[in-house]
């Protein structure tokens, strides 16, 4: 093999192979192309023009970071208005996320515009060399590092470095507002009880149909929600988007009609409507919505760890990890329609610390 080749290894192979395909040819380091100094590089005014743009950058990062501290104290979290071409939203949220998108992108686009018109745009090539440097190339190398940072004039510029410090200080907040005040008020006792109440039609979700009984056929199971709760728009004078979310994470309830003869427990039959039989759909471990229905056994499933429930038998938990069974919401019939005939007995979904 000539000086001129480099063996290229076969994997696996432990000696070089020579001549044939396995080689390729050496070529001659073409270099660093010639350097061209920038616009800012030769004139002062444009180097200033630069300077000026970047502050407004990072001051409209400054100002973004501070409307948003204050946006998210003053503005209704509740603020909702409708936008062409998206429709209803939730004001607040667009508010929240304009600022702080904003209070980024002037951190962002201050840096890079700052890099590419004012920092230094030499070229340079450095050549390998062992990991561990000998003093000498420490000592070249904080030259260097030194001599970067007077040809930047950093030390000419302290309003672009304290911008720049004010910027990336102050973009915390969006980051600290939301993760210090943004986890909302404790609990308390709304984890015992559901928007469930006497007299509440059930409606099926999403396309709000209220049922009559006679409508459901054996086997027939539908996902249903209260009246009110339904769908993702909330009406003006009904329940915010808010509470509609917080309902559909705790209210929503598996409606299965059952043949009667089936049903082993006289509760169930009691607080059903002819074998139709009204379930929690969150389940009891870790409360994932519980919808696998088996028509053959019976069995409803939950897919996130497989807990089967016996919903001939009051949804006792018959495998899984599961510890209760899935709680049943009473039923009648009023004015023809399927509507609850209270609230849930029980707290609904996973256990948690204070539940008895
Ligand atoms: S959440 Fe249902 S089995 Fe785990």
């Amino acid at each position: 093999m000539s000086d001129d080749q480099i063996a290229v290894p076969e994997p696996h192979a432990t000696p070089a192979t020579t001549g044939g395909t396995d080689t390729i040819d050496r070529f001659d380091n073409p270099g660093l192309p010639p350097h061209r100094p920038r616009r800012s590089d030769v004139d002062a005014k444009a180097a200033k023009r630069a300077e000026h743009q970047v502050s407004a950058l990072f001051t409209l990062s400054v100002l973004a970071s501070i409307a948003f501290a204050v946006c998210y104290f003053v503005v209704d979290p509740n603020l909702r208005g409708r936008l062409i071409l998206i429709g209803p939203m939730n004001l607040y949220h667009l508010i929240l996320g304009l600022t702080m998108a904003v209070s980024l992108l002037g951190i962002g686009l201050g840096a890079i515009h700052w890099a590419k018109t004012l920092m230094p745009d030499t070229e340079i090539a450095e050549e390998r060399h062992l990991m561990a440097s000998d003093q000498a190339s420490r000592d070249e190398t904080a030259g260097v590092l030194s001599a970067g940072f007077r040809e930047a004039q950093l030390d000419r510029r302290p309003v672009l470095l304290a911008l720049t410090g004010g910027a990336l200080a102050l973009f915390a907040i969006p980051v600290a507002l939301p993760t210090i005040f943004g986890l909302g008020p404790l609990p308390g006792d709304t984890l015992e009880s559901t928007v469930w109440k006497r007299g509440m039609k059930l409606m099926i979700d999403p396309s709000g149909t209220p049922i009559r009984p006679e409508h459901l056929t054996q086997g027939t199971v539908v996902h249903v929600m209260p009246e009110g709760f339904v769908g993702d728009n909330h009406e003006e004078d009904g329940p915010s988007a808010l509470e509609i979310m917080e309902a559909k994470a705790t209210a929503s309830v598996l409606l299965v009609k059952l043949n009667p003869g089936d049903i082993q427990s006289q509760k169930q039959l009691d607080w059903g409507v002819d074998g139709i039989v009204a379930y929690s759909k969150i389940c009891t471990h870790v409360g994932c919505p519980v919808a696998l229905y088996e028509r053959q056994t019976h069995h409803l499933l939950c897919p996130c760890h497989q807990s089967t429930f016996d919903m001939t038998n009051d949804c006792e938990v018959i495998f899984g990890p599961a510890k209760r069974p899935l709680p049943q919401l009473p039923i009648m019939v009023e004015n023809g329609y399927l509507v609850a005939a209270d609230g849930f007995a029980e707290p609904i979904g996973p256990s948690y610390w204070e539940r008895g």
